[in-house]
């Protein structure tokens, strides 16, 4: 496994479209290994193949919305499609793409993701929450889009503040079995 360079906004490979995976070959598990690790290291919950400078359509979303005790889960999604969703959630988004800047994005919070493994195999996952959130996000990223033409309400530095002093009083009353890997959860996809 290595660690990849993420593509910064105002990279042009950032805005284009990614194209389908056709092969599940030993290629295309290095990419997901490399990224995994990359995401892993950024501490980021989400991130797509193009943002490492690979337009194919491959991301990872952190599953961050398990039960109680449960490990978080890297999900793995080839060829993903967005089949289903409903509700809405208003929150704060960012991207590793664009460091230290987050917007307000209007998501729905129940997704249904229709996607191959590594090795082909299609299977479905829901996700509420920000993992719903990180679905969209990384399917965007599929397409060209970044978060920042979703908003109209770019967090001003005061706003940045206090959403981050809000997350550190959460994270200080949370019984974490771990302790680890609860910061950082609303950072970048
Ligand atoms: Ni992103």
């Amino acid at each position: 496994m290595a660690l990849r360079n993420i593509l910064k906004d105002g990279d042009p490979t950032l805005r284009k479209k990614s194209r389908p995976v056709t092969e599940f070959n030993e290629r295309l598990h290095q990419l997901l290994d490399d990224m995994r690790e990359t995401l892993l290291n950024a501490d980021g919950v989400g991130l797509a193949a193009p943002q490492v400078g690979v337009l194919r359509r491959v991301v990872l979303v952190l599953d961050t919305e398990k039960g109680e005790g449960e490990e978080d889960e890297l999900i793995e999604l080839v060829n993903p499609e967005i089949v289903a969703a409903s509700g809405e959630q208003v929150g704060p988004e960012g991207c590793l793409s664009v460091p230290g800047v987050y917007g307000i994005v209007k998501r729905p919070d129940l997704v249904k993701v229709r996607a191959q493994d590594r090795y082909g195999n299609f299977f479905e996952v829901w996700g509420t929450g920000l993992t719903a959130r990180a679905f969209c996000h990384e399917t965007d990223h599929l397409n060209g889009i970044l978060f920042t033409s979703l908003t109209d309400e770019i967090l001003t530095p005061e706003q940045l503040e206090e959403m981050h002093r809000q997350e550190a009083e959460e994270k200080a009353q949370e019984v974490s079995p771990d302790g680890d890997k609860q910061d950082g959860k609303a950072t970048g996809q």
